[in-house]
Order: C-alpha cells, then structure tokens, then sequence
C-alpha cells in the first residue's frame, strides 16, 4: 500500500473516533439533531489510517463517504454511540470525540405517531449520557482528546471540559466565527493540553486540523512510553 505521507507514526495504535450528531427518537417520523455533518471526524479517521492506525469510527447519521481503510460503525442515538464507544474503549490507544452527541432526549418515546392538538405541546427532556466524561472515568493509558464547540468564554469553557471529562486535549473551536464549526471544510481551533499550553492555529483545512492534532497524539503517546 502507497500512502500520501511518509509518517506512520500510528502503526501498531488503535484509534477510536466518534463522529457526527445523534438522532433522539420523538415517536416513529420525528428526532431531535443537531447540525454536524461529521466533517471533523472523517478527516481525523482518513489521516489516521494514513499514518497506520487501525481506525474504528463511531458515527451518527451523516451523508459521507467512509474513509478508506476505517471501521465505520453507524449509530443513531447518543445512547448506542456510548454503547458501541464503550464496547471498543479498552482495545484502544486513544480517543478522539468528534461528535456533536444530543445532551438531552425525549423523556418518552411515543409508540405511535403524535397526533397535533390545539395549543402549546410540551417536550419533556432528559440527560443523555457523557460519552467522553464517562470513558474518561473508564481510562486506562489511552490518550483522550475532545472538541469543544463554543459560542463565548472558549478558553475557560474548554479548560472546565479538559479536566472534568479527565481529557489529555481539547480542541476548542469558536463556532461564531466564519470559517469555524458546522458543515465547513475549514476550522479555527485552539489546542488546550493538560500541561497547561495552548496552541492557537489558525484558519485551515479540516484534514490539516486532523494532522496537526494527531502529530500532537504522537508526542503525547511516546510520552507515554518513556
Ligand atoms: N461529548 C460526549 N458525549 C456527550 C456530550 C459531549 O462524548 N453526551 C463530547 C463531545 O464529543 C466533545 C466534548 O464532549 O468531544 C465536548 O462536547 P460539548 O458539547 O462541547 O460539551 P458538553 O460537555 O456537552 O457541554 P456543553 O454542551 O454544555 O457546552
Ligand atoms: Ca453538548
């Protein structure tokens, strides 16, 4: 096999990807979403498989090609992309959360199609679970990275993200800024690490974010290593 870069700096590693949103059943023709379109994970899977990880990409329901060479596991709700994240945890060497998961889902899934009635309607809520904070719990020597998608107060909002869900990085993106966040082919992200450091890159492309944050998982897994 040919590959475009020369680094296979992840051969021999397992990298886990959740990717995409998740679909919260209302009844039989209605779900709660969210606007991701997976972009983001996609490319991480494609460079990763391209630097010789065997890649297992958790996905919600999105309308991209699966990249080459990734183990695509498809899912709808947050609590199955837990399920299935969970189930792969203990076999990889790291973590990447992607995914845009539902925080909350429909407290009651309705059988039968709601019917319209006249006035207000009310949807009961309910938590969904934290797939990040609860393999963060669960970890063992895997290298963690969340996102973080922020409208205000990026820094301290990313910062609370990296310790509470016991992550490694936390690629924070401003999603009010153009160029950032949902369906685009580029971002701006800032890299928060646990030492404390953060890395402000600028507008680039999605798969070039990709490379920039796994030569970060390199460093921190040969780290791991000494
Ligand atoms: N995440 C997750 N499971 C959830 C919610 C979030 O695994 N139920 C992950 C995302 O994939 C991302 C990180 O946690 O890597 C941060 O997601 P984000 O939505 O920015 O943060 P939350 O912790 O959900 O907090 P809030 O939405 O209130 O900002
Ligand atoms: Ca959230």
């Amino acid at each position: 096999q040919f590959f475009k870069t020369e680094s296979r700096d992840l051969s021999g590693k397992t990298v886990l990807i959740t990717a995409g949103p998740t679909r919260e059943k209302i009844d039989p023709v209605r779900f709660l979403t969210n606007h991701s379109t997976g972009k983001m994970g996609y490319a991480i899977a494609g460079e990763a498989v391209r630097m010789g990880a065997k890649v297992i990409l958790v996905s919600g329901p999105v309308s991209l090609a699966p990249p080459k060479g990734a183990e695509v596991i498809k899912v709808e709700s947050a609590e199955e992309m837990y399920q299935t994240a969970l189930a792969h945890f203990a076999e990889a060497d790291v973590l990447i959360g992607t995914a845009a998961v539902a925080d909350y889902r429909p407290k009651y899934i309705f059988d039968e199609k709601m019917k319209k009635k006249e006035g207000d309607q009310a949807l009961e809520l309910e938590r969904t679970k934290d797939i990040l904070f609860e393999l963060g719990q669960r970890k063992e020597a895997q290298v963690i990275v969340g996102f973080a998608a922020e409208t205000n107060d990026v820094e301290k909002h990313a910062m609370g993200k990296l310790t509470r869900k016991n992550a490694d990085m936390i690629v924070a993106n401003d999603v009010k800024q153009a160029g950032a966040g949902f369906g685009a082919d580029t971002n701006i992200v800032t890299i928060y690490k646990k030492d404390g450091s953060k890395d402000e890159l600028p507008l680039m492309a999605k798969t070039e974010v990709a490379r920039r944050l796994l030569s970060e998982v390199v460093l921190l897994l040969k780290k791991d290593e000494s």
